[in-house]
């Protein structure tokens, strides 16, 4: 595929903005239960210091309220989660969306969640040309966000002087492209998450390509509903289960299936204690 990397670049001397993907699980107080992904954005951030970049790294942490910052909201663990893995102290900055951004050529800071920033989740043109305002080069290294048109992830790209993948996208564009362009068959697509509605071009897209499509998580239960099949209160989209539908019969036109789940677990409530058990999905309910 063809598109702009990070690495190869000339960093030297330049802003550079980094759009990672630090949304870690948290416990109640706070602490990272699993800093996977912290771990995966240290390599951009690595190279551009040592390419002698000036770097500014963001994220969104949750899904705060626009226009305020909560203490469970805040990068501040994460800051300092970082500034471990890289050996060094990460400053978190906030307010920091009209600069300047106190950072120097071979530094390093965390700018607060981005999420917090009014605007950001509606893709503000605004919001986007002053953050594309604070950078040579925009990155975008936050794989598992880059399905959202947020202003991070999508407008400042468009006004940055320069924007590219960082090696965290450019492994997983790498991967699609070689998947979907040259595919050895059968190809299966396995495509989780709790909403239809973020991922609707997605799974139409591949239903198009692949021969076998798993959905997993609250997917799923869409699908299962869309099949017939009771799925209690689970968590599910009602209003796209004629789109589920659509997908399963333009896939079975072809030959290709949506297999679907043949044992779930179940609960009597959303609740860590609960007593779960095996149970075989119910009979479907024919939909013709
Ligand atoms: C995730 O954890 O799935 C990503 O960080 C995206 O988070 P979001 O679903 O809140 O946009």
């Amino acid at each position: 595929m063809n598109f702009k990397r990070l690495t190869d670049l000339d960093l030297r001397g330049k802003r550079v903005f980094i759009r990672a993907d630090l949304n870690v699980p948290q416990d109640d107080a706070l602490a990272i239960t699993d800093d996977t992904r912290i771990r995966a954005s240290v390599p951009a951030i690595v190279h551009c210091l040592q390419a002698g970049a000036a770097v500014m790294v963001t994220s969104h942490l949750g899904r705060p309220t626009e226009g305020q910052l909560r203490d469970e909201d805040s990068l501040a663990p994460i800051a300092a989660r970082l500034g471990q893995l890289l050996g060094r102290e990460v400053p978190l900055v906030r307010d920091w969306v009209d600069g300047p951004v106190p950072v120097q050529p071979g530094g390093v800071v965390l700018l607060e969640n981005c999420r917090c920033n009014k605007g950001e989740k509606k893709d503000d043109e605004g919001l986007a040309r002053r953050m594309a305002a604070l950078c040579d080069i925009y990155v975008n290294d936050a794989f598992g966000t880059a399905h959202r048109a947020e202003a991070t992830t999508h407008g400042i790209a468009r006004f940055a002087p320069v924007a590219c993948a960082g090696p965290l996208l450019a492994a997983e564009l790498d991967a699609l492209g070689k998947a979907l362009h040259a595919p050895r068959r059968p190809l299966v697509a396995i495509v989780a998450g709790s909403k239809v509605s973020t991922k609707l071009t997605i799974l139409k897209s591949l239903a198009d390509k692949v021969d076998q499509l798993i959905v997993g998580g609250g997917i799923a239960n869409t699908f299962l509903l869309a099949a017939g099949t009771p799925i209690g209160k689970s968590l599910a989209e009602a209003d796209l289960v004629a789109e589920a539908r659509e997908i399963i019969d333009a896939m079975a036109r072809r030959g290709a299936s949506v297999p679907l789940p043949t044992d779930v677990v179940v609960a009597s409530e959303f609740s860590a204690q609960a007593q779960a058990r095996m149970s075989p999905p119910m009979r479907s309910v024919p939909t013709t």
